[in-house]
C-alpha cells in the first residue's frame, strides 16, 4: 500500500511505484478531472500541481511523488482567481482540456502575477484545446491576475 496527499488529504492506495500518477488518480482515487489523452506529455490534459508546480502526471510515477502535496481541480479553492475569472469569462466549450489548463494557469500566475499577453502565450501555448479556447484563457488569465492582487495575494 501507498499512501499520497492528494488534495490536503492522505489517501492510501494498493498500487505498484511505478505507476503513473495519472492512473492513480483517476482509477484509485476517482478524480477523473485529470484527463488522459496523449500519456506522452504532449498535451497538458493530465496536469496537475505537484508541490505548486504544474506537471503532467502521465510521465510523473508514484514513487516520485510520495512526499509531494498533489492538486487536481478539485483541490483549487472554490474563490481562487483563477476558478472566479473562468467562470466570469466563460472559458470551457467542451471542458475536456480546462482542468489541466486551469492549474497551468495557477502555476504560471504564482510565478507570473502580472503577465503580459506574450507571457501568456508562451506559458499556455503547450497546453492544447481542439475548442480553440486560448482566447477566452488569456482574457481570464489577465482577470485572474487582477482578481489575485484584490485578494491581497
Ligand atoms: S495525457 Fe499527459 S500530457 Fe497528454
Ligand atoms: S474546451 Fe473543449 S478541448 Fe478545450
Amino acid at each position: 500500500m501507498i499512501t499520497l496527499n492528494v488534495n490536503g488529504k492522505k489517501r492510501t492506495v494498493d498500487a505498484d511505484p511505478g505507476t503513473p500518477l495519472l492512473w492513480v488518480l483517476r482509477d484509485n482515487l476517482g478524480f477523473t478531472s485529470v484527463k488522459y489523452t496523449c500519456g506522452i506529455s504532449e498535451c497538458g490534459m493530465c496536469t496537475v500541481l505537484i508541490d505548486g508546480d504544474a506537471q503532467r502526471s502521465c510521465i510523473v510515477y508514484l514513487d516520485e511523488v510520495l512526499e509531494s502535496e498533489i492538486t487536481t481541480i478539485e483541490g483549487l479553492p472554490e474563490d481562487h482567481p483563477v476558478k472566479v475569472a473562468w467562470i466570469e469569462k466563460q472559458v470551457p466549450q467542451c471542458g475536456y482540456c480546462q482542468p489541466g489548463i486551469m492549474l497551468q494557469a495557477a502555476d504560471f500566475l504564482s510565478r507570473e502575477p502580472n503577465p503580459t499577453d506574450v507571457q501568456i502565450d508562451e506559458a499556455m501555448d503547450n497546453v492544447i484545446c481542439r475548442c480553440g479556447s486560448h482566447p477566452r484563457i488569456k482574457k481570464a488569465i489577465h482577470l485572474a491576475a487582477r482578481l489575485a492582487v484584490k485578494q491581497g495575494g
